[in-house]
């Protein structure tokens, strides 16, 4: 269940939907951190796998994760996998996706302020969970700044 009072530090957190997640077996240990952690801050969570650290194809959990945030049931998105390159890929062939891949604080904070992202994609392999976490904090906590940048972004998906 969710709580319909959430933590103020967390802007972009919305009280009726929960927080999309999906990895693939390089980033099975680091999603389940991620997941205790929310769920730990009264954070609801969907998870589209995977479920073990089993090898398995990153874009078999990709897209219905994505598929859960375009059609508004869930947001925001949190991806990963070994270099969060081959999730990010992924994630991205949606047009209402916007992925940033972010193994820094500031460049999660530019995703969101600049581009809107809607799906933080994290490196599994690359980055330690308390990194991830403090990045994960950041991102769910910056605001999209609009102003000239709602053009661009309006700009990036393919018109249908
Ligand atoms: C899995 O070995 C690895 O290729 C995958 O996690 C990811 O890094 C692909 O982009």
């Amino acid at each position: 269940m969710i709580p319909t009072s959430i933590n103020a530090d967390m802007t972009i957190i919305q009280p009726d939907k929960k927080v999309a997640l999906c990895s693939d077996h390089a980033g099975y240990e680091l999603k389940a951190a991620i997941i205790a952690y929310l769920n730990n801050r009264g954070i609801g969570t969907d998870d589209f796998g995977t479920e073990s650290s089993e090898s398995c194809d990153y874009p078999d959990f990709a897209h219905p994760c994505a598929q859960a945030i375009e059609s508004g049931r869930d947001y925001p998105g949190i991806a990963m996998c070994g270099t969060g390159n081959g999730i990010a890929m992924t994630l991205n062939k949606h047009q209402g996706i916007r992925a940033a891949l972010c193994w820094t604080t500031e460049l999660a904070r530019l995703a969101r302020a600049h581009n809107d992202a809607n799906v933080l994609v994290l490196p599994a392999r690359f980055i330690d969970t308390e990194s991830a976490l403090a990045i994960v904090d950041t991102f769910l906590s910056t605001p999209f700044d609009g102003g000239r940048h709602i053009r661009r972004v309006e700009k990036i998906a393919v018109k249908q």
